[in-house]
């Protein structure tokens, strides 16, 4: 495929072309572009890539009305979760699955490089004992908070937005973590921000692990999202399936309207 980066975007082909060596591009060129997501993304849109990923029961819950959500999924899918994060810059969150789960998100069960872990607190309230602040790997955790939030004794590193509001709209964190060169970052809940990334309309891919357990009541990943009609349903294109032990991973795609 051709680089769609602006400095390169066909001049090295030319410089090839012209030193008389034959060039053919567009050779599964779907392969290519798949295994160049992040960085076409990066350089034509100007914001990192973004995978939800998400752990859910068979009927579709993400956690019990009490919170609890360790583990629904089984070993191999975990250690499936490890190796894709192994694969992106950053890790992200929402406050209350950081206080909720208390996770590590980290790259235990294989060998891999382990992502920079965010975490969005517009007051910079998260308690200083969290695995997040206290774990080895402490200098990787970023809280994404209000232009002028209190620092606190929890954490180092603060990224603070431009404002104060309520809600931070999802694509001036995206704008942000672009500035960082962060060029790839998996959501890993909870409800309250994938709902939030789904309306907004940012994200490029959903991987769903399955596990053949039924939860009942509890929370399902996109609670805080409510349409009137089905036209307006979020509609997703399906990439593949893979089986890991007695759990199903479903990967989707953004369904393009551009
Ligand atoms: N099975 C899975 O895959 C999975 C994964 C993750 C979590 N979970 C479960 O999900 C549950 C937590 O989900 P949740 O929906 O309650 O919470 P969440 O999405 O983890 O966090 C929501 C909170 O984060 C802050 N936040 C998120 N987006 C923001 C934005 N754009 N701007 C400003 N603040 C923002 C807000 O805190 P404030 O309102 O306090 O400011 C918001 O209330 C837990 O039970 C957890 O176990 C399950």
């Amino acid at each position: 495929m051709k680089d769609p980066f602006e400095k390169v975007n066909g001049k090295g082909i030319e410089i090839l072309k012209k030193n008389g060596i034959n060039v053919s591009c567009g050779i599964l060129e779907n392969e290519c572009r798949d295994l160049n997501k992040f960085f076409i993304k990066y350089v034509t849109k100007k914001l990192p890539y973004v995978t939800l990923k998400i752990a859910q029961s068979i009927d579709g819950k993400i956690a019990l009305n009490n919170f609890e959500s360790k583990y629904i999924t089984g070993e191999a899918s975990r250690k499936a979760v490890h190796s894709l994060r192994s694969e992106y810059d950053a890790v992200l969150i929402g406050k209350n699955t950081a206080l909720k789960d208390n996770p590590s998100l980290t790259v235990r069960d294989i060998k891999g490089r382990d992502p920079i872990r965010l975490v969005i607190d517009r007051k910079n309230t998260l308690p200083a004992i969290l695995n997040l602040f206290t774990d080895s790997n402490h200098d990787k955790t970023f809280v994404i908070t209000g232009k002028s939030t209190a620092e606190s004794k929890a954490n180092k590193y603060l990224i603070r937005m431009s404002d104060d509001s309520k809600e931070f709209r999802i694509k001036d964190i995206l704008k942000l973590l672009y500035k960082f060169k962060l060029n790839s970052i998996l959501v890993e809940g909870g409800s309250k921000l994938f709902s939030q990334i789904i309306k907004e309309g940012l994200f490029d891919e959903i991987y769903f692990f399955i596990a053949p357990v039924i939860i009942g009541k509890g929370i399902s990943p996109f609670d805080s999202i409510e349409i009137n009609s089905l036209k307006e349903k979020e509609v997703l294109l399906k990439e593949g399936i893979t089986i890991f032990e007695n759990d199903i991973l479903i990967k989707y795609r953004k369904c393009l309207q551009e």
